[in-house]
């Protein structure tokens, strides 16, 4: 059987940093409570001009780099996000242009679960034969749909992307994937305006609703109960056990949820990885952002057994196990 395993891996997050305390100065809010609560410190901000695409192309550029290919050497781009440039055309298709690849290219929208989404088609198209190689991009520039005098929101979000790479190969790389999605919740976590379902008019914009908006605590709820329930469910498809994790990389949205999670799993909380402190919630990017910190930091061994878990919007929901097949940087 044809394997897919990740052969490269890259990231980009903008250069502009927005620290707690300059939300202190945007909002009714303090740094005591920001990481208290959610374990953030600072987040990213995509530059005037920079979009999703720009983002994604800078990480995907850094993974082919790091897997020794050229953009012309990729079978197809997918780009899961849920801040795309445009409706039309796809992000995919604006980054596989600014990469100066000219495959095929598709955007996955799951919200904060996309990346995941990206790597089960990314897989999937491997592992049948039509593919060789492809292209997996998480990239979110979700700040450019926050309302920044919204302290319940502006708060937690920040803007990046990350990038894989994963090849054809004899070596089991992603052994075992469990994806979910539940619509009939929509409004607990949604961009109410902008789709074809209303779109935006001046009387919605006055009234914001082209901006995120969350019950949080809804949220946190369905996030400490499904990652544990996707996470035992793609073990089991991958004939693993949570004593086999080295890392649990769970999507980066509160440091509460992480610690809960680790618990519910009964890991250590040092083998749960937390990089929210600097990112903030970066959506679609989040989880190959730590892949690629822990890769970058030498903290991922040849060998090693990962679990991608992703949850958000929709509300969607997804884990892969990976087995690691790249030296040791
Ligand atoms: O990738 C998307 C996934 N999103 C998530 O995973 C989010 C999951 N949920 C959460 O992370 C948490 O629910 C939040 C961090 C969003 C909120 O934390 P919480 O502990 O659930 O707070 P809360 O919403 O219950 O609000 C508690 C209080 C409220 O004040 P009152 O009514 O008790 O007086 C809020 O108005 O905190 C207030 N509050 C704030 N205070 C200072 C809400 N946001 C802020 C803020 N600064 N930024």
């Amino acid at each position: 059987m044809t394997h897919a395993a990740i052969t490269g891996i890259g990231a980009y997050l903008p250069e502009r940093r927005l620290t707690n305390a300059d939300l202190e100065r945007l909002v009714d809010t303090t740094d005591e409570w920001i990481t208290t609560r959610t374990g953030i410190r600072e987040r990213r901000l995509a530059a005037e001009g920079e979009a999703t695409s720009d983002l994604a192309a800078r990480a995907g550029l850094a993974a082919l780099g790091d897997a020794s290919l050229k953009p012309a050497d990729i079978d197809l781009v997918i780009v899961g996000t849920s801040s795309p440039d445009k409706i039309f055309p796809s992000t995919a298709c604006l980054a596989a242009a600014k990469m100066g690849a000219s495959c095929a290219a598709v955007d996955t929208m799951a919200a904060c679960s996309s990346f995941v989404y990206a790597l089960h088609s990314a897989t999937c198209a491997i592992e049948s034969g039509r593919a060789k190689r492809v292209l997996a991009i998480g990239a979110d520039a979700l700040t450019r749909h926050v309302d920044f005098t919204d302290r319940a929101t502006c708060v937690l979000f920040g803007d990046g992307a990350g990038a894989v790479v994963l090849e054809e190969s004899s070596e089991p790389g992603v052994l075992g994937i469990d994806l979910g999605a539940d619509g009939t919740r929509p409004d607990i976590l949604e961009i109410p305006v902008g789709g074809s379902a209303a779109p935006a008019t001046c009387e919605r914009i006055e009234q914001g609703l082209h901006y995120v908006k969350m019950n949080g605590q809804e949220v946190f709820k369905f996030a400490v109960r499904v990652i544990p329930q996707t996470t035992r469910k793609a073990l089991l498809a991958s004939h693993n056990d949570v004593d086999d994790l080295k890392w649990l990389i769970p999507h980066q949205a509160n440091q509460r949820i992480l610690d809960t999670v680790a618990d519910r799993l009964g890991l250590p909380h040092d083998r749960v990885y937390s990089g929210i402190s600097t990112t903030g919630n970066t959506s679609a990017a989040s989880i190959p952002l730590a892949v690629n910190d822990l890769y970058t930091c030498g903290r991922l061994m040849y060998g090693d057994l990962l679990a991608l878990v992703g949850f958000g919007a929709g509300l969607t929901w997804g884990a892969a196990i990976v087995r690691w097949t790249k030296e040791v940087r």
